[in-house]
């Protein structure tokens, strides 16, 4: 695959079109209602990671499925939009499905975000990720850990290093995250920095295609070091409403992150 060969990142995975109607209350079966704002947006957890990716600069490729629709067309220009390559991006009378998501830099690492998580997850994930990523509630799923805190994050990514990972991040909203890995079975807390949020929906895309942005294109960086600048990308994201809306483009970041 000649274009695969050369993206930097390669996300498999959902998108989706998300229909918001803003209203003052929830309708009742069957009753119609006046709202006051309708957006159509574009979501789905791969697409947002790849998007993510892309507006920081990586080269990137989606791999997914869309329908033969107005929808997945409009879908396919917002990648254009924002530079990806879509030749592997398929059209199918089918609906599309929101699974799991996997991302493959150019090293062949895998970063893994089970989403939504299933409690049965075929162990194989976790011994063939290179980066496990996931977040409070994906984490109590997987492992029947209730997460509220850095100290649960680092029981839940023991645990999956048991299972066979080779690097865990648990995200933690406002308190950013924790890692933990073979080479250092000794869980990190790295914090986020304190901003005001407005809307957090999608921070964890953001978050997790920042972290295949700086993987793949500053390889050398460590692992610490490509969490605390993710997490800044991610916090800039929680400061806007929106999921992909809130997602910066490189020219509008602090330069001294690239
Ligand atoms: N209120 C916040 N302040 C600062 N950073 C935040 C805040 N909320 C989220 N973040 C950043 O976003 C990352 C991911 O957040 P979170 O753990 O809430 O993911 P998530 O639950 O998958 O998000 P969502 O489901 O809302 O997309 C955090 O690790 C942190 O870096
Ligand atoms: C974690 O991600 C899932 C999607 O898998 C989402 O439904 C859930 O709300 C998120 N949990 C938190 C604590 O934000």
């Amino acid at each position: 695959m000649a274009a695969a060969g050369l993206a930097e990142v390669v996300v498999v995975g959902s998108c989706m079109t998300d229909l918001v109607s803003l209203t003052t209350r929830l309708p009742k079966a069957g009753e119609t209602i006046h709202g006051h704002k309708f957006f159509i947006d574009f979501g789905g957890k791969g697409a947002n990671q790849c998007i993510q990716a892309a507006r920081l600069g990586a080269k990137t490729l989606m791999i997914c499925k869309v329908g033969k629709d107005s929808f997945g067309n409009d879908y396919i220009e917002n990648f254009k939009r924002n530079g990806i390559s879509t030749e592997f991006v398929g059209q199918t009378e089918d609906a599309a499905t929101g699974a799991a998501s996997i991302i493959v830099n150019s090293e062949v690492k895998t970063l893994f975000n089970p989403a939504p998580a299933l409690a049965e997850l075929d162990p194989q994930f976790y011994t063939h990720s290179d980066i496990f990523c996931c977040n409070e509630s994906e984490a109590e799923i997987l492992t029947g850990i209730p997460v509220g805190n850095p100290e649960d994050a680092g029981k839940v990514g023991l645990v999956l290093l048991e299972r066979g990972c080779k690097l865990v991040i648990v995200t933690l909203g406002p308190e950013g995250c924790v890692m933990i890995s073979v080479e250092e079975p000794i869980p990190k807390h790295i914090p986020a920095g304190k901003v005001t949020a407005v809307d957090t929906t999608g921070a964890g895309d953001s978050f997790v295609g920042a972290l295949a942005f700086f993987m793949a294109c500053y390889p050398h960086l460590s692992m610490e070091e490509v969490i605390r600048k993710s997490n800044f990308i991610a916090s800039v994201s929680v400061q806007a409403s929106g999921t992909q809306s809130s997602y910066p483009y490189r020219k509008d970041l602090p330069q001294d992150l690239f």
